[in-house]
Parts: structure tokens; sequence; C-alpha cells
């Protein structure tokens, strides 16, 4: 069986001052049907244009190569009309910012009901009561008069909840959340991600799911990809990533993390400076901040490396696989961790 969502070779370069900046660098991945994947790095790492490229949504001037494939078709391949049924009923984007995606000075009724007198031909009736019915879905009370109010007059997370409404009106088959719950109190996020895991699970939907939070990624996706520098640096079961670190940039994240009940909208910092696909040096992006960094990293960029199901960017893994700590890092010779 194909996956539904097959990235290959990704590159991705956009127009910045009259040049061409990579953001994204040979970024590969497959989502299973039903399956969720989280994206986790820090700012600039390049999650956005993941999931914005998935949706075919660069800004002008973008030079995209490699591969997605949504259901085995092409998306870049798609022609107009293709494109807007792809976009309108295969996925679904949900965004950090509820407030900035929605017109302030139309109400929630014209919100919901757009999409569906657009998508689905419906009148107005029949659209104001599917968008009751899709607010009843994700918990909001006394929907005729939620319809009724302008998005001022709701809280983050009631309108993160109509977002996810209006997301799973058209039924798809992915949702792109990116960071849905960042700007969301801790009880809110977590009644927001309830929601959001109840409708993919009875949906049978797919996410991509874009997190500054491992502990998050961790608890609500199948498999976690950390990325840095516009680049995969590693692909595993999220249940594995947090004991078992196959990345010396996954292991720093992991030591950085803050407690386990505390949840987080920035990842907590690891020494050195984060950069970006464009200013990338050659060889291993993260070398400059790498406790292990050796000549050979500078070597051309290390290729994604097979370890049983999972993959990393790291020409010193499996040596390095479980010998990552921080106190270890100085002691651990050159000499002492050979391939
Ligand atoms: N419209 C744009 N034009 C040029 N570069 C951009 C644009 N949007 C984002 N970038 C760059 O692309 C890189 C990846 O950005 P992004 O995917 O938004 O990061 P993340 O979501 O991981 O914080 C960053 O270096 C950012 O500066
Ligand atoms: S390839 Fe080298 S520099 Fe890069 S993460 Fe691995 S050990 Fe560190
Ligand atoms: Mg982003």
């Amino acid at each position: 069986m194909n996956a539904l969502l097959e990235v290959d070779g990704l590159t991705v370069r956009l127009p910045v001052a009259g040049e061409s900046r990579t953001v994204l660098r040979d970024v590969s991945f497959s989502l299973d049907a039903g399956s969720t994947i989280g994206l986790v790095g820090e700012s600039g790492s390049g999650k956005s244009m993941t999931v914005r490229t998935v949706a075919r949504l660069l800004p002008d001037g973008a030079d995209v190569r490699g591969s997605v494939r949504f259901d085995g078709a092409e998306v870049f391949g798609l022609r107009a009309d293709a494109l807007r049924s792809y976009r309108a009923n295969d996925v679904a984007m949900i965004f950090q910012d509820a407030r900035a995606h929605t017109n302030p000075v139309r109400t929630i009724g014209d919100f919901l009901t757009e999409a569906l007198r657009t998508n689905d031909r419906m009148r107005k009736p029949a659209a104001l009561g599917r968008a009751e019915e899709l607010l009843a879905e994700v918990g909001i009370g006394d929907p005729e008069r939620r319809l009724r109010q302008y998005p001022h007059e709701l809280s983050g997370g009631l309108l993160q909840r109509v977002m996810i409404a209006a997301a799973v009106a058209a039924r798809p088959r992915l949702i792109l959340a990116d960071e849905p719950t960042t700007a969301l109190d801790v009880t809110t996020q977590a009644e927001v991600m309830a929601i959001l895991g109840r409708m993919r699970r009875e949906y049978g939907m797919a996410m991509l799911f874009i997190t500054h939070d491992l502990e998050l990624a961790g608890a609500v996706c199948d498999e976690t990809i950390v990325l840095y520098a516009g680049q995969v640096m590693e692909r595993q079961a999220s249940t594995r990533l947090h004991e078992d670190p196959l990345h010396p940039y996954t292991a720093a994240l992991v030591q950085a993390r803050p407690e386990i009940d505390r949840r987080v909208d920035r990842l907590p910092v690891i020494t050195g400076h984060p950069t970006t696909a464009y200013e990338a040096p050659d060889g291993c992006a993260f070398a400059p901040r790498c406790h292990f960094a050796q000549e050979r990293c500078g070597a051309g960029v290390p290729p994604l490396l097979r370890i049983g199901p999972s993959e990393t960017r790291c020409v010193r893994m499996p040596a390095l696989r479980g010998r990552m700590e921080s106190e270890n890092a100085d002691s651990l010779s050159n000499e002492e961790v050979t391939r």
C-alpha cells in the first residue's frame, strides 16, 4: 500500500533580496493514512515551510525540487481545478494564530459557512445548520449564538476550536497543524489537543503536527521528525526519541527540555546559534554546535542513515548511540567512539 503522503528529496529555495535562498534541503519522509508525524526543531528550521510546501502554499518565486505525492499524485503537477479540490477536500491547515486567520468584521457563522457554500454548494440555511453541527462536534455549546458572534468575542481557545471545526468540515485526509496550541495557556492547550485528537481518530485523518514541544510531539505523534537548518536530522518513533535519540541535536533537545509537566512555547536553549539552511556550513549543519564533531563531519552533507526503522543524518551513528549525555561529551574522545 502506498503512503498517503510521500515527500522525496524536497529542496525549496525562495527569492530574498534578488538571491535564491535554500530553506529546505533534501527533505524526505512518508506518512501513512491515519498516522501522525510531529515536526520539531528550533525557529527557522523549516517546519512551516515543510507543511506549506505540502499544501502548495509557497511564496511567489519559490523554486521547488523533488517530489510531494499525495495519494500517488504529484502535488506540484496538479492543474488549477485539481489543486483547488486538493486544498478544499484533501488537506486542511490549522495555524498557531487563529485570530490572524479570521476576518474581524465577519461573524463565526460567515467564516464557517463560506467554505461550505463554495465547496459543497450549500444554500445558506443548510450551511448554517451544518456549521452548528460542526461547532457542537468541537465541544462548543450554544452554537446558534456563537455563529452570530465576531472573532473578538471568542477566547483564543474557542477560536482555535472554530478553526478545527472549519478544518475538519470537509473530512480531509490530512491535517497540517502549525503550532496550533503554542499561543494558548496550558489548560486550553490540553483541551484543544484532546479535541483535535478525537476528531482525527474519529475521521481517520492523518496529521503533520508542528510543535516546539518535544513532549507534546511524543504524546501526540506516532513518529517525530527533527529538523535543523532545513534538513531532516532524525526520524524516529516518538516513543523511542526521548530514551534513545539517534542524533546529537535530538539528544541536546531531550537534555535541555523542561520538566515533563510543563508545556513550553519555545524549545530550551542549546549552546550556539541555530543556523538557516541558507547559512549552513559545508558538511554537517549541526557541527558548529555539536559536542561530538570530528574532522570527517565537515566532509560533505551526511547522508540519511537508516538504523532499523529510524533515520539519522549523523556520520558518527550508531557509535554514539546511548552515549550522548552532555556530562560525558567532553570525556568521550574520538578514539573511544569509533564506528
Ligand atoms: N517568505 C519567505 N521568504 C524567504 N524566506 C523565508 C520566508 N518565510 C520563511 N523564510 C525562511 O525559511 C526558513 C524556514 O522558515 P520556517 O519554515 O518558517 O521555520 P520554522 O517554522 O521552523 O520556524 C527560515 O530561514 C526563514 O527565514
Ligand atoms: S555528523 Fe558529526 S557534527 Fe554532525 S551531528 Fe554527527 S557527530 Fe555531530
Ligand atoms: Mg513556523
